[in-house]
């Protein structure tokens, strides 16, 4: 596998979104600032949803603002609708993800409506968005397994995958949201979807709730698939997840990678020490398994 993989760093996002303790505007740039530093180029930095359903997102606009700058980055950010559209353009957002679950009880309980109606809302959005010049990526939730509808199968994310790319999403993101799949069901899952979606147009957003992230992103990959979410020190989770952990850690997925003969053009040491200095302010350990080894060094 001696070719690239694109991560996306989903540490300034979901990784900050389900912490206890808040972390100030300057501190979530100077988070950014490092894992582009690192080699880490494409950041979802925020989120432009209720400040009711998620705290640890205001002032998205501010952290967004205060990275746009910086050179050779793009920076993401989440938008459920019309509402958050408009602050994201506002703050100057080049890329937006809006997103979609593949389960109705997930679908009302993040963002309050059912499947289909979060499709009609995203319409006016992605509208606006390609009106814009903003491009616009596609989120699909409980891809392999729901906290309240239990087991999802590959069609129901199939049919949400085919809504988001009819509508113009230029890359559909698979969310093992509560970390639940195992290595088989990814790749079939991969497979379902990449008939309908170009493989190379699908992420990898796997959380690694039971351990199994990294085989399951393995697998994604030798079905062909080159898009990765990851967060640094595997933070992340959703409130509206009930049981879900951190996103994979993206030193672990660096350091398979590398192993892979993949380069990533992520400077290990500096990754490390971003996340370290994120973990000082959060006041707890990283979790990813690179991360603990090369502390203990
Ligand atoms: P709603 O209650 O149905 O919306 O929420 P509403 O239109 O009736 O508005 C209710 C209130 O929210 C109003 O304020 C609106 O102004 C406000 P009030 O009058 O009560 O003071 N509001 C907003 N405020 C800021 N920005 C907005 C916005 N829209 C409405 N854009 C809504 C619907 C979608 C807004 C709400 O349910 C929400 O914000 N949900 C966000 C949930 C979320 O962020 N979840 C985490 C991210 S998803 C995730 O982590 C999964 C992912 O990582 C992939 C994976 O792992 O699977 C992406
Ligand atoms: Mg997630």
């Amino acid at each position: 596998m001696s070719d690239t993989v694109r991560i996306i760093e989903m540490g300034p996002r979901d990784g900050l979104q389900n912490e206890k303790t808040p972390v100030s505007v300057e501190a979530r740039i100077a988070f950014i600032e490092a894992l582009v530093a690192a080699g880490l180029h494409t950041v979802e930095v925020g989120a432009f949803v209720s400040p009711k359903a998620i705290p640890q997102m205001v002032n998205s606009d501010q952290v967004l603002r205060g990275v746009n700058h910086l050179a050779g980055g793009e920076f993401h950010v989440l938008v459920p609708n019309e509402k958050g559209y408009e602050v994201a353009r506002a703050a100057g957002a080049k890329v937006i993800s809006v997103f979609a679950a593949a389960s109705e009880g997930f679908s009302r309980a993040n963002i309050n409506c059912s499947i289909a109606e979060s499709i009609e809302r995203f319409k006016p959005v992605v509208a606006r968005a390609k009106a814009d010049g903003i491009k616009v990526r596609g989120y699909i939730s409980c891809a392999l397994g729901c906290p309240f509808d239990g087991e999802v199968k590959p069609q129901a994310v199939v049919d949400v995958a085919k809504k988001l790319w009819e509508l113009g999403c230029y890359e559909v993101s698979l969310g093992d949201t509560i970390g639940v799949g195992t290595p088989v069901k990814a790749r079939q899952l991969l497979r379902a979807v990449s008939g309908t979606v170009p493989i190379t147009n699908l992420a990898m957003h796997f959380h690694d709730t039971y351990g199994q992230a990294l085989a399951n992103l393995y697998a994604g990959m030798e079905e062909g698939a080159r898009v990765i979410d990851s967060a640094a020190g595997g933070l992340g989770g959703c409130p509206f997840a009930p049981g879900a952990t951190g996103n994979v850690a993206t030193e672990d997925v660096v350091y398979m990678l590398e192993g892979l003969g993949v380069r990533t053009g992520v400077d290990m040491g500096k990754l490390l020490a971003a996340t370290n200095e994120v973990s000082r302010l959060l006041g707890h350990p990283p979790v990813s398994r690179v991360a603990a080894a090369l502390n203990a060094k």
